[in-house]
């Protein structure tokens, strides 16, 4: 039996330094983005419980299913790791009466979800999600704000994607297309795959999800949610197309876009990537009007997106990188064990004047500090002898052109100062 733990789960993975700087540029920028928007950060647990999901997504949607990563724990309660947060924040903003005050409540955030899916390109078991919520309005405007919100955040980093826009009807139109979808299905279902007929009879829009070359003639002579709304999902529909192109974005109608989750009506949308191959979605959402209710909380029209911060920092164009890449102002060079000492005092102090340090534990030579000092490119090293110790004046190197001169500690300082460095 192998006695080691050193690899992580399928679908899991390490996110090492090299790489996460393009993660920060990305959270950065939608931080930064969301709040010009007006939109504030809510962090939810990862752990809730499993009814939150198993009512607010649907039992019969694929996530509720088969992909949640669910476990009793120690007082006996079914948990479920989050596989999505939006009903986390309908259930916070529930909880937490934040409708108070009525008007509109925009909340957005960054963070991992969970589902156990079968392993491909650009989907992962823990993957991270950006996302934004705006509760508290049904009007038009909001779902054209929300999308334009989210395609500027991914022009602003040099994305190409696309919108695709459908409207999914409500409790008034929904229940009579489905019971004429389900009408029509009967008859084709016998040439239909085995997903295509389970979700006929548990979960109908779903069909339309079906990658199954063969069933594709069957569904698309299929009637269209689109074509079916009543006329105030018609109106809303045609409200938020109009606020689109008002804000001069393009835009895809796809009626045959239903969306995984139970708690969609009206607007749903996906931003899609042609850099992505099969998963091209970069992000997924809608309107929610009826999910507070179905939690238990007051009637509340909402809507919001998430975006999946793996698939998009996989099509992040190359030269996308941070300003910021680490390294220290000054690396501190010592010999012999007094020097070790004093190098700590003085990397203490300079670093509570904002300055970044670097020392090396490994007490090797000089030589071996300097080659170190050279691979992480710091900018200067003080280098801390015997001699220099006994008259308080140190080397300091600049690395870029090898200039060297002597200094105090309140010297080094006010040359340090002169460099702006940010603190
Ligand atoms: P979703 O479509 O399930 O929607 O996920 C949104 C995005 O998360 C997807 O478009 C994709 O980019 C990313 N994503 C989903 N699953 C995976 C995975 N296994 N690996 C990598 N990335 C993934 C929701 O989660 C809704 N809560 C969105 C929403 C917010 N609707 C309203 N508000």
């Amino acid at each position: 039996m192998d006695d080691t733990v050193t690899s992580n789960l399928p679908g899991t993975r390490d996110l090492l330094p090299g790489e996460i700087d393009r993660w920060q540029l990305v959270e950065d920028r939608a931080r930064r983005i969301f709040s010009q928007y007006g939109f504030l950060e809510i962090r939810t647990p990862i752990i809730e419980p499993t009814e939150l999901f198993a009512r607010g997504i649907g039992e019969d949607t694929d996530i509720v299913g088969k992909e949640m990563y669910t476990f009793v724990d120690q007082s006996n309660r079914s948990i479920t790791l989050r596989p999505e947060a939006t009903a986390s924040v309908v259930r916070a903003y529930i909880q937490n009466t934040m409708y108070r005050g009525g008007g509109l409540t925009k909340l957005y955030y960054i963070g991992p979800m969970f589902r156990h899916e079968k392993k491909q390109k650009g989907r992962w078991r823990q993957f991270y999600q950006i996302g934004a919520e705006a509760l508290g309005s049904d009007h038009p405007a909001v779902d054209a704000e929300m999308i334009e919100m989210a395609l500027w955040l991914l022009e602003s980093l040099g994305v190409k994607a696309k919108l695709l826009i459908n409207s999914v009807g409500c409790s008034n139109c929904r229940p009579p297309y489905l019971e004429r979808l389900r009408s029509e299905l009967e008859q084709r279902l016998p040439g239909m795959c085995e997903d295509c007929r389970r979700r006929a009879a548990t979960n109908t829009l779903r069909v339309f999800d079906c990658k199954v070359e063969s069933c594709q003639p069957f569904i698309d002579r299929l009637p269209s949610i689109t074509d079916n709304l009543c006329a105030e999902c018609g109106n809303h529909f045609a409200g938020v197309r109009r606020h689109l192109e008002q804000a001069g974005i393009s835009y895809e109608i796809v009626p045959r876009l239903v969306r995984g989750l139970d708690y969609y009506v009206r607007t749903a949308f996906e931003i899609v990537s042609g850099e992505l191959g099969s998963q091209n979605a970069v992000a997924g959402g809608g309107r929610y009007n009826g999910l507070s209710e179905v939690l238990g909380g007051p009637p509340v029209q909402a809507l919001g997106f998430a975006m999946g911060l793996d698939r998009l920092v996989m099509i992040l164009p190359e030269e996308q990188r941070a300003d910021f890449k680490w390294r220290p102002d000054v690396f501190l060079a010592y010999m012999g064990e007094p020097a070790f000492e004093k190098a700590g005092e003085i990397a203490r102090e300079l670093r509570h004047r904002g300055y970044s340090c670097y020392i090396d534990f490994s007490e090797g030579r000089l030589k071996g500090q300097m080659r170190l000092a050279n691979k992480l490119n710091a900018e200067h090293v003080l280098i801390i002898g015997e001699d220099e110790l006994s008259r308080g004046k140190y080397t300091i190197k600049r690395l870029a052109d090898s200039r060297q001169w002597e200094v105090t500690i309140p010297e080094l300082q006010d040359y340090l100062a002169t460099l702006n460095r940010s603190i």
